[in-house]
């Protein structure tokens, strides 16, 4: 069956590194029968700078931000894809936050109420893009970490695909046989997942 894949990426560099690694991935799941659709979290019209902490997605029945934005319906359509894979920069040790204004919105997902929880996951896994100037140990394995336990804690599988020392010159990055390669390795083994 035709897997759905929805890539977020999350850096200002239009032409960077996480855009260039998540085409690659796209391409790579594509050429294996998926189908991928690309959301550029970093240029969305947003009404709110992140989860506004109101709570009004635990009084509503559905499961949907309350904050009607682009990234509400984004959010909202994520338990019809098989998985979900956030793309992001290294930005200090972490997620940047475009990826995090995302992440926290997806509260709206859950529903909390007495110390348990429900959501509406039943089919999505979580996997990560991430690259960084520096080493694993310059944030890239903290930020796998965070996608393994975001994944973890709703009994969800997770996939990372972390590049260390990835070029500062995305022009560079682009003519890295070895990075690309990887990158469309990763996306064909997401269109299995
Ligand atoms: C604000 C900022 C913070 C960064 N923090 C880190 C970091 O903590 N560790 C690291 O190795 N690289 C860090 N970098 C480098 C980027 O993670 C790296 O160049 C990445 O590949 C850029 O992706 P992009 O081209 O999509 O923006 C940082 C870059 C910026 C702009």
């Amino acid at each position: 069956m035709e897997r759905r894949i929805l890539i977020i990426t999350g850096s200002h560099r239009k032409t960077g590194n996480t855009a260039l690694l998540a085409g690659w991935v796209a391409d790579g799941a594509r050429d294996y029968g998926a189908q991928v659709d690309l959301v550029d979290a970093a240029h969305l019209k947003y009404k709110s700078n992140g989860c506004t902490s109101c709570y009004g997605c635990q009084d509503s029945a559905e499961y949907r931000c309350i904050i009607k934005d682009e990234a509400s319906d984004i959010i909202a359509s994520m338990p019809e894809y098989d998985a979900v894979v956030f793309a992001t920069p290294v930005y200090f040790f972490s997620l940047s936050a475009q990826i995090k204004l995302i992440m926290d919105r997806m509260y709206s997902l859950f529903k909390f109420k007495n110390n348990k929880f429900k959501n509406n996951l039943d089919k999505t896994n979580f996997a990560v893009i991430a690259s960084a100037a520096g080493d694993m140990g310059s944030g890239l394995e903290m930020t796998g970490a965070i996608i393994q336990k975001l994944a973890g804690f709703i009994g969800k599988k997770h996939k990372s695909l972390l590049i260390p020392n990835a070029p500062m010159d995305p022009v560079r990055t682009a003519t890295d046989l070895e990075i690309k390669e990887k990158a469309m390795d990763f996306g064909a083994e997401l269109s299995q997942w």
